[in-house]
């Protein structure tokens, strides 16, 4: 099977397939992030692309409405259980692939979905112009990536992080920006149906010590409040396009909050919109 350089093998999924399924389930439950995603970027009747789609969890959630769901992962351990998931499913395939080698045409795509998949800046360039090489104009990409500043899954990823989080949240921030991105704030939260799944998912996303001491201050916790950031970036659409320019030029999107769990935002500025 081919091998892509850009592949960086995710722990969370590569090693706790089922666990993780379980953090997809909850995530699913919850609803907030979808909503935003859907609102940053309508796929009903569309094309969609899901980015690092791992073991296609999301597959046939986007399939529900969008026209055709393509989805492209480069760890060969997951892409099977991805086929397997949606073998049978009309309108939708998933593909061996990664963020800068996507195997699909020019202009081919209405929205990308990278969720938690390969945008971790500074070096995602190659593939940000790979992915806007696929896309068509009018087409846009939804990043879903931790808020390192809200909720307790933050103070989690604080606990367990080299890096200042408030360092890596800037300049996380600064790169989408720089790119013309929006930025956009989901508050969420994680409820599990048993304390043994809350545990097993930390433990997946954290070290086990961050995690059972988190565990060990929260003892009747089954849950806990979760942060998302989103980055979208629109492609113009066609007949917007600088004629001299060879690459699709970039709407610079600015936030629309129509939705209240959802707050487009400069940091530190956060959403009104309390967990449910
Ligand atoms: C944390 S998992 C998320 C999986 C899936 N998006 C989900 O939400 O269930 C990150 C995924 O990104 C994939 N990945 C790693 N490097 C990648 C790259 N260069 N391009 C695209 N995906 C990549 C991993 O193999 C893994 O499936």
């Amino acid at each position: 099977m081919q091998r892509f350089p850009d592949w960086r093998y995710a722990p969370n999924i590569g090693g706790h397939r089922d666990v993780y399924e379980l953090e997809n389930q909850a995530v699913l439950r919850a609803g907030h992030v979808l909503t935003a995603m859907r609102m940053l970027a309508p796929w009903d009747g569309r094309r969609v692309l899901d980015l690092g789609c791992g073991t296609g969890f999301w597959l046939p959630v986007y399939a529900a409405g969008a026209a055709q769901v393509i989805g492209i992962e480069p760890d060969p351990g997951l892409l099977p259980a991805a086929a397997d998931r949606v073998a049978g499913l009309a309108g939708v395939s998933v593909q061996a692939g990664s963020a800068e080698h996507l195997p699909l045409p020019d202009a081919s795509v209405d929205v990308v979905h990278a969720r938690f998949a390969y945008f971790f800046p500074p070096d995602t360039d190659a593939g940000l112009a790979e992915v806007l090489r696929v896309l068509r104009p009018g087409g846009t990409l939804v990043i879903v990536d931790n808020d390192y500043r809200w909720g307790e899954f933050a103070g989690l990823l604080a606990g367990s992080a080299t890096r200042p989080p408030l360092l890596t949240a800037a300049a996380v921030d600064r790169w989408w920006r720089e790119r013309g991105a929006s930025r956009h704030q989901v508050r969420s939260r994680l409820s599990f149906r048993s304390r043994a799944e809350l545990a097993a998912v930390l433990r997946i996303e954290v070290p086990v010590a961050v995690a059972d001491n988190w565990l060990a201050r929260h003892p009747a916790a089954t849950g806990l409040s979760y942060g998302y950031v989103l980055f979208a970036i629109a492609t113009l659409p066609l007949g917007e396009h600088d004629s001299a320019s060879a690459s699709p030029r970039l709407l610079l999107a600015e936030g629309r909050p129509r939705n209240p769990m959802v707050a487009a935002s400069t940091p530190p500025q956060t959403s009104s919109a309390p967990p449910t």
